[in-house]
């Protein structure tokens, strides 16, 4: 992986201050650091998250999730990707201190285009909070093919998302929005080779729903025709 654990490399990054159009690293991915930090964390420790697990955070940003997560798990099992190197380097330098990114050794890719394969574990636990949120559903659909392979095959995957009774995509000044609807939100795991959950509400303040995906065991066939399908797109 070419920028995987290139800490002094991804903290000395200084991000285009146009590229965060003058806003913290904080406010960029939406703010409420504390809280939805807090938020995603314990949910994942309610769902079973122990630090002897393999977490892949996707669209990790400037690591909301990833200052509670990195100093609890064990060394080497927290793995980010983003497609933006700012946000990573952002958080690295701002919110954590080198000594513990040196203890934890947590592992960075820089990819829009869920990579995974480039990963050397293969994750128990992989959570995207607020990424589908701002994703058509092409992309989200690469993400599920990509992500099925390298999934434990006794692992899962937890989704946040904007629901909504019909189908459409709310753009808004500060970029695009995107909601689905609940059988949307399901069909993208079980049409990719998971089984899928609709969790609903899970007390996120901007009224975001989880769904939660489990590998589907017998489907390796017809998720390797999806892969066939997303080259193809
Ligand atoms: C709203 S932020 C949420 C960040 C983080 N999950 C959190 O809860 O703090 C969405 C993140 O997804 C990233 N992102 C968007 N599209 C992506 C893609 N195709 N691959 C990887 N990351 C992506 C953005 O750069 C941004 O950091």
């Amino acid at each position: 992986m070419a920028q995987q654990n290139e800490y002094e490399f991804l903290r000395a990054f200084t991000p285009d201050p146009r590229f965060i159009k003058g806003k913290s690293h904080r406010h960029y991915i939406g703010g409420l650091w504390e809280q939805i930090g807090q938020l995603q964390f314990q949910f994942l420790l309610n769902r079973g998250l122990k630090a002897s697990d393999y977490l892949l955070d996707i669209g990790c940003g400037s690591l909301r999730l990833g200052v509670k997560a990195i100093p609890y798990l064990d060394y080497g099992h927290y793995f980010g990707i983003d497609k933006e190197m700012g946000l990573i380097s952002s958080g690295l330098r701002k919110e954590m201190s080198l000594e513990l990114i040196r203890q934890k050794r947590p592992t960075f890719l820089i990819s829009s285009g869920f990579e995974f394969e480039k990963l050397d574990r293969r994750p128990d636990f992989a959570i995207a909070h607020s990424l589908f949120t701002h994703l058509p559903q092409d992309q989200i659909t690469l993400c599920f093919v990509k992500l099925r392979p390298i999934l434990k095959d006794d692992g899962v995957f937890y989704a946040s998302f904007h629901v909504s009774a019909r189908v459409p995509a709310i753009l808004k000044a500060n970029g695009a929005h995107f909601s689905y609807t609940r059988k949307q939100i399901c069909d993208f795991g079980t049409k990719n080779g998971f089984t899928a959950r609709y969790i609903g509400g899970w007390n996120h303040p901007r009224r975001q729903v989880m769904a939660e995906y489990r590998k589907r065991v017998d489907s390796q066939k017809s998720a390797e025709q999806n892969a066939d399908r997303v080259q193809h797109l």
